[in-house]
C-alpha cells in the first residue's frame, strides 16, 4: 500500500504494509539509518523520533497511523533551535560512549527542551527515563541537558 509521509521536511512515497513500523520505513525504505533498533517493544528508546515535535517510539508506530504528521529524525535535529543547543552540549560534555543509544537520547532531550526550556533535575530524569544506555552515560546526559537549558 502506498503512503506519503513527511520526514525532515521532505515528502516520501513509500509502498509498504500499513502495519510496518515507522522505524523500518525510515531505515530500510528511506535510508535514514541514524534512528536505531534496540528492543522493538518501546522499552529502550533507541528508536525515538519526533512526530509533530513529540518524542515517539518509532518501533511501535505503524506507518498507517502517521498520516500527514511531520516526522523529524536525528539527521535533521540540528536544524532546530533546541537541537542545536543539545548537540553542542553533547559535544562539550563528551556524552557519547559507544553511541548506539545516543540518537534516541538526543531526540528525547530535544523534545524536553522544546516543551520545557528550564527543566528541573527531576523533570530531566522523568523525561529521559525511557531511554536506556548500556554504557551508563546518564550523568553526562543530565549535565548536558542542564547546560543546553542554560545556554
Ligand atoms: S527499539 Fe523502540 S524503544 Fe527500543
Ligand atoms: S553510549 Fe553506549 S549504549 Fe549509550
Amino acid at each position: 500500500m502506498a503512503f506519503t509521509i513527511e520526514v525532515n521536511g521532505k515528502r516520501h512515497e513509500v509502498d509498504v504494509d500499513g502495519d510496518t513500523p515507522l522505524l523500518w520505513v525510515l531505515r530500510d525504505v528511506i535510508g535514514l539509518t541514524g534512528t536505531k533498533f534496540g528492543c522493538g517493544m518501546a522499552l529502550c528508546g533507541a528508536c525515538t523520533v519526533h512526530i509533530e515535535g513529540v518524542a515517539t517510539r518509532s518501533c511501535i508506530t505503524p506507518i498507517d497511523s502517521v498520516g500527514t504528521s511531520r516526522i523529524t529524525t536525528i539527521e535533521a535535529i540540528g536544524a532546530t533551535e533546541a537541537g542545536t543547543r543539545i548537540q553542542k552540549a553533547w559535544l562539550d560534555r563528551e556524552v557519547v560512549q559507544c553511541g548506539y543509544c545516543q540518537a534516541g537520547q538526543i531526540m528525547s532531550a530535544t523534545a524536553l527542551l522544546a516543551s520545557n526550556p528550564t527543566p528541573t533535575e527531576s523533570e530531566i530524569d522523568y523525561a529521559m527515563s525511557g531511554n536506556i544506555c548500556r554504557c551508563g552515560t546518564y550523568v553526562r546526559i543530565r549535565e548536558a541537558i542542564k547546560q543546553a537549558a542554560a545556554s
